[in-house]
């Protein structure tokens, strides 16, 4: 239970009202009238209370999304979408402030990453994009006869979206602003973990000029409003972020109803590599970040750390001092650099594999159970915790932990670590550090995961594809590839003779 031993500040922006879903330009409550809470995970406190939208609010929210595919949405001219989409853009920038404490309270990330790091670049991501509305086209094809054939790359139409709670807003700039670039209308379900920020840009959505309908909010939770919006058989596609478990869900979904396309961004258990040649400060920093950053509830954290065994005991002490000081605290002071856990669940999930960890043998180098805090507050802070001598047949080194937890393992040379890294059922990220600029090319080719970082970690730009091999999802988001998920073509031929 929350005590009074330790206070955290309250916002000073950030307005926390009762939420609404966002259906053909209005705000409206769910048809049943049910409500739940949003929590702020550093208290387990209630910050207020969300419409609890099902497959009724779904239908609509499908319906108003029709509508406006086939009229105000496709009537407005390439330049005018870019011009909405670049706006939307700026009014993330002009409104940072604001969101990131939204984004802070309701997700518990350190207010000086969701400041620096989640609200500018879903702004980079909505301009990143806007560029794309006027430089989409079809091509001319020399076919055999007398005959003109050209291609169209059109919408899809509309397009179900399906985001988690680890960066709410980026997931859903993500989603969204490829998705209208490309023409098509939006149902958005965000996580009900996290559903402030996503308001808040349905808000700033309707300001930037976007018609009515064009996007459409369904706050609710998986199993019911998110299985309606895959079921639907009047969405066309549907995008997933989230559990592989669920992208399975999704999957049959669409099988069971209209084939809609599936597109799924899941889990890993990402390997990172470091060569006892690499800078070990390089390789300290990338490690840090690839399995700390944003409590650890990444997917393409570099969970799995192999290390070369001869330079095992340098790195860790290294990585151990630099872990040793993060500060855990209020996720909105500026001095916080780990915030809790995003929910009670995904708390005890962590502090389970912890527990698992020392069953199975691995050795906590660094921290190992629950978050004095935790008690003090009433969040859902765990310690940040640094397993060693670990081996990658346990569970702790095979299953998605999806907390601040990092699990060492050694290796001997490049064949023994291709071999172990890739001994996964993921392929989301992977990463290599070395400065040997040979060994660096030769494993990133033998990697089998959608991104690979050399000497670095958690790098991203708009212009970049993101997406997994193997059981990690497929379909590419971010980058002129996400604009294959979103369009469809067209051929087109006309008899010359
Ligand atoms: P989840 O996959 O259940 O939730 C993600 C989204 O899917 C949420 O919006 C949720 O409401 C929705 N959803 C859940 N069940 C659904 C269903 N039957 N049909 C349609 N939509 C559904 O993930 P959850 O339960 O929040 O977290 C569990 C674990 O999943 C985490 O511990 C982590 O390992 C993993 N995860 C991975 C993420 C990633 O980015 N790859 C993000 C979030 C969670
Ligand atoms: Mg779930």
């Amino acid at each position: 239970m929350a005590t009074s031993a330790v206070k955290f500040s309250p916002p000073k922006l950030a307005q926390l009202k009762p939420g609404k879903l966002l259906i053909g330009g209005k705000w409206v409550d769910a048809k049943s009238g049910k409500r739940f809470d949003a929590l702020n995970p550093a208290t387990g406190q209630t910050l207020t209370t969300l419409a609890e939208g099902d497959k009724a609010d779904v239908d609509l929210a499908v319906k108003a999304a029709r509508a406006a595919f086939e009229g105000a949405w496709a009537k407005l001219l390439p330049r005018e979408r870019q011009a909405m989409l670049w706006k939307v853009g700026d009014l993330i920038l002009e409104n940072a402030d604001e969101i990131a404490e939204i984004e802070s309270l309701d997700n518990g990330k350190p207010i000086r990453e969701s400041r620096n790091v989640d609200i500018p670049m879903a702004a980079e991501v909505f301009r990143y994009y806007a560029g794309w509305v006027t430089k989409i086209h079809g091509e001319t094809v020399p076919v055999n006869g007398p005959f003109f054939n050209y291609t169209l790359r059109e919408p899809m139409g509309v397009v179900g979206q399906i985001i988690p709670w680890n960066f709410p807003l980026l997931m859903a700039a993500w989603k969204l602003a490829p998705a209208l670039a490309c023409g098509n209308t939006c149902v958005l379900k965000p996580a009900e973990q996290t559903s402030l920020s996503a308001l808040r840009l349905g808000e700033l959505i309707l300001e930037a000029g976007l018609p009515e309908g064009v996007v459409n909010i369904i706050t609710g939770f998986g199993p019911t409003a998110g299985a309606a919006l895959s079921a639907h058989m009047d969405v066309d596609k549907i995008a997933f972020t989230g559990e592989t478990s669920t992208g399975r869900l999704i999957l049959e979904a669409s099988a069971k109803s209209n084939l809609k396309r599936p597109s799924l961004e899941l889990g890993g258990k990402s390997p990172n590599i470091v060569f006892a040649d690499a800078d070990m400060d390089t390789a300290v920093r990338g490690t840090f970040t690839g399995i700390f950053f944003n409590q650890g509830q990444v997917c393409c954290a570099g969970s799995r750390l192999f290390v070369e065994e001869k330079a095992h005991d340098v790195f860790m002490e290294k990585l151990v001092a630099r872990a040793a000081k993060i500060k855990q605290g209020d996720p909105l002071d500026p001095g916080t650099t780990m915030g809790p856990q995003v929910s009670k669940e995904q708390m005890e999930k962590v502090l389970s594999y912890l527990e698992l960890g020392r069953q199975e043998g691995a050795q906590p180098v660094l921290g190992g159970g629950p978050s004095k805090l935790a008690e003090e507050t009433g969040g859902y802070f765990v310690e940040p915790t640094i397993f060693d001598r670990a081996t990658n047949d346990m569970r702790l080194a095979r299953e998605e932990i999806f907390g601040p937890v990092l699990t060492t393992i050694t290796f001997r040379d490049i064949e023994d670590v291709v071999r172990q890294g890739n001994d996964t059922l993921y392929g989301l990220a992977a990463g290599v550090f070395t400065s040997d600029v040979r060994k660096a090319h030769r494993v990133a080719a033998a990697l089998r995961a959608g991104t690979v970082w050399v000497n670095t970690w958690n790098v991203f730009d708009p212009a970049s594809p993101f997406g997994g091999y193997k059981m990690s999802g497929f379909g590419r988001e971010l980058g002129a590839h996400c604009l294959e998920l979103y369009t469809q073509t067209k051929s087109v031929w006309v008899n010359l003779g």
